[in-house]
């Protein structure tokens, strides 16, 4: 019995700290508004209609309502060109009362991602998708941090799970996720100091690796991809992955799952983040704090 409860993993809470994190941000907004400053302004650009981007982006905006944020969403059809996009991202760029800008991905493939990202203006990328933000992060400088990494970097601090030394093994190298992490986990700071090992689609033999890790993060969106035997006991399991898998028993008709298979892994984890109510959730409050950050105007301290 004893052994059980040692080898079963410790929950790491999402939910629970994107709700603290939020009502934080609430009650420094009212002081905010009561001093007659700045109200934090959020714009989202989405095009198209993805059932998955149309979801996160109602819960950003959702989230900006609750905590007294303002938001403006702006909405293309999948046909939209390039330029009219990139204008409606210099529209943006040039409104003052707007403090920071997310443009919704994926994009629809006639549109290029590394021009829109370069095109916002650094100052409102408050996804730190930006080449000046990704290259401040790298050199350990002030910058926006993407939402999703930044996030997962909150739930290992508040939960002070260790990381100094650890061998942290990312899963994926995507621009949003697996390559921003990676850097984060390695550079000097806490969380960070970890030795990190980046595997992706053309790794041979994952398991090998993952076998070797203290922390697996994973972010490549196949559900159930990271099972029992590929993973040490004792390791911390953060999974990123949310994935709509057709469910009948659902009203949405659909269940969300992660790329981790939870009910046996979560046996052998030290520290495990469920889906949903994990990561997720971590990723509004992120972006909520980067825009509260945009609205002060000192993003660029150091
Ligand atoms: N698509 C999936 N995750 C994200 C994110 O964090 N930001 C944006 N803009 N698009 C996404």
């Amino acid at each position: 019995m004893e052994y059980q409860e040692e080898s079963s993993g410790k929950i790491l809470d999402g939910k629970a700290l994107s709700d603290k994190i939020l009502a934080e941000i609430e009650t420094e907004v009212k002081q905010i508004k009561k001093a007659g400053g700045k109200v934090p302004h959020l714009a989202a650009i989405l095009v198209g209609s993805d059932g998955a981007s149309e979801t996160y982006v109602a819960h950003k905006v959702k989230a900006c309502q609750k905590i007294g944020f303002k938001s403006t969403l702006i909405r293309f059809e999948t046909d939209v060109t390039e330029e009219r996009l990139l204008e409606s991202i210099d529209e943006v760029n040039e409104n003052y009362d707007i403090d920071g800008l997310i443009v919704q991905l994926p994009l629809p493939a006639h549109i290029s991602v590394n021009k829109v990202t370069q095109a916002i203006e650094p100052e409102k990328d408050v996804d730190g998708f930006h080449p000046v933000n990704i290259g401040r992060m790298n050199k350990n400088l002030s910058s926006y941090i993407a939402a999703t990494p930044h996030g997962i970097l909150k739930l290992l601090q508040h939960y002070e799970v260790p990381t100094f030394g650890k061998h942290c093994v990312v899963v994926g190298r995507s621009n949003i996720v697996g390559s921003p992490m990676s850097i984060l986990m390695a550079r000097d700071a806490n969380p960070g100091n970890c030795t990190v090992t980046i595997c992706h689609k053309y790794t041979q033999n994952l398991a090998h690796y993952t076998l070797q890790a203290d922390i697996i993060i994973v972010a490549v969106g196949i559900p159930n991809l990271i099972k029992a035997d590929m993973v040490k006991e004792g390791a911390v399991i953060i999974d990123v992955g949310i994935t709509r898998v057709a469910d009948a028993s659902k009203k949405s008709g659909f269940a969300l799952k992660g790329d981790v298979d939870f009910d046996a892994v979560s046996k052998k984890a030290s520290f495990i983040t469920p889906v949903p109510g994990g990561v997720g959730a971590m990723t509004i409050a992120s972006l909520m704090q980067n825009t509260l950050l945009a609205s002060k105007g000192e993003i660029y301290k150091n």
